[in-house]
């Protein structure tokens, strides 16, 4: 049997006819970037995470930089980020001239480690970042208790609840990407800030736009970071599903769940008390994970490492500081398939090949 990582047949077919005469509307109406799509995007995406306000951007890149640049963060500041993570996290923070000081992770929740990150803090600390690694939302109460701004990168966790609170409407900003694997994936990059502070929203809105208060009235030094109505039309549509395609990943994930809650030399991901996982990705950690995942390649099982390297120890930031969990954490993950519109049969094929192998 042959299992892909990721195949977007469910998501995209169904939406076709719909998506394709809101993209003739716009071809037609010669308006193809930042008009009425993008507005009504914005309205219904910020609504649907419990925010005042949202800005649609170019990228979750683009979208963390402005929330950086946004809360006055530059030279001399040190923002705390977790190590496992993407890079663009930690990017964010290096565009604006700030230093990243990475925290290690939980080896049970893969999220920040709060003590780690609280060992960080000092005069020179301006935000933290918050992922929900893998749609695994993490205890934001402990993280708003340092007394340091929050910046939620929320970019695996579109529709994730943390006591029926949606990520996304957590700390001063929240940041997705919308690139296509992500759970609410565009047709290109995208991305969105979302806050309840009127006058950052506006810095933030003035920022993505060239720093234009209104057209040719420059007011500050923006960037073009803009979203494309083709974008927003199409990730309106997907929106409309967002909530039965991650039913989908948890029902998909309680399979996993319950067949490898037990085992010895398997740990599957701590989900703290009254959040909800979306299941962005369904991580394992498990011993001798290169072999087994070439094991699995020889089954016609597509499995991936998210991620490989922790940030700390990529090239641009190689440094000699110790993680020790994300460390070790980076040789054990392993992402198995749970998409929406992946069989039961062949999940179930996943679990006996993993259990035969481990
Ligand atoms: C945790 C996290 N943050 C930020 C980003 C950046 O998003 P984008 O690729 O849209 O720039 C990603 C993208 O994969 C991500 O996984």
């Amino acid at each position: 049997m042959k299992v892909p990582f990721l195949t977007f047949d469910l998501l995209h077919q169904p939406i076709k006819e719909k998506v394709f005469s809101c993209f003739n509307e716009i071809y037609d109406s010669g308006f193809f970037i930042n008009s009425r799509y993008v507005q009504k995007f914005e309205k219904e995406f910020a609504d649907y995470c419990g925010r005042k306000f949202a800005i649609a951007c170019s990228s979750g890149l683009a979208a963390l930089h402005l929330s950086t640049v946004g809360l006055n963060i530059g030279h001399g500041d040190e923002v705390i980020c977790p190590t496992n993570t993407f890079a663009a996290t930690a990017l964010a923070v290096h565009y604006t001239g700030a230093t990243v000081r990475f925290a290690d992770i939980d080896p049970e929740t893969l999220n920040i480690d709060f003590d780690s990150a609280s060992n960080l803090i000092n005069k020179n600390t301006k935000a933290i970042m918050a992922v929900h690694m893998y749609g695994n939302p993490l205890d934001m109460k402990t993280l708003e208790q340092f007394g340091i701004p929050v910046i939620e990168d929320a970019a695996h966790a579109h529709g994730a609840e943390l006591n029926g609170c949606k990520a996304g409407s957590f700390g001063v900003f929240s940041c997705f990407s919308f690139f296509q694997t992500k759970n609410l994936g565009g047709m290109s990059d995208g991305g969105m800030v979302l806050t309840d502070d009127a006058e950052l929203a506006e810095k933030v809105r003035i920022l993505h736009d060239v720093g234009q208060k209104s057209i040719h009235d420059h007011v500050m030094m923006g960037y073009n970071y803009r979203m494309s109505e083709f974008n927003a039309a199409f990730l309106l549509e997907k929106m409309k599903m967002l909530d039965k395609w991650n039913g989908l990943r948890r029902k998909n994930a309680s399979l996993y769940n319950e067949a490898f809650k037990d085992h010895p030399k398997i740990r599957i991901q701590k989900i703290f008390p009254g959040a909800k996982h979306v299941y962005h990705l369904y991580v394992i950690c498990i011993e001798n994970r290169d072999e087994i995942q070439q094991k699995l390649k020889e089954d016609g099982i597509v499995s991936v490492v998210q991620y490989p390297v922790p940030i700390h120890r990529q090239k641009p930031w190689k440094s000699d500081i110790s993680l020790v969990i994300a460390e070790k954490s980076a040789e054990e993950i392993l992402s198995l398939p749970v998409f929406p519109g992946i069989e039961e049969k062949q999940i179930n094929y996943v679990i006996e090949r993993i259990l035969t192998h481990a």
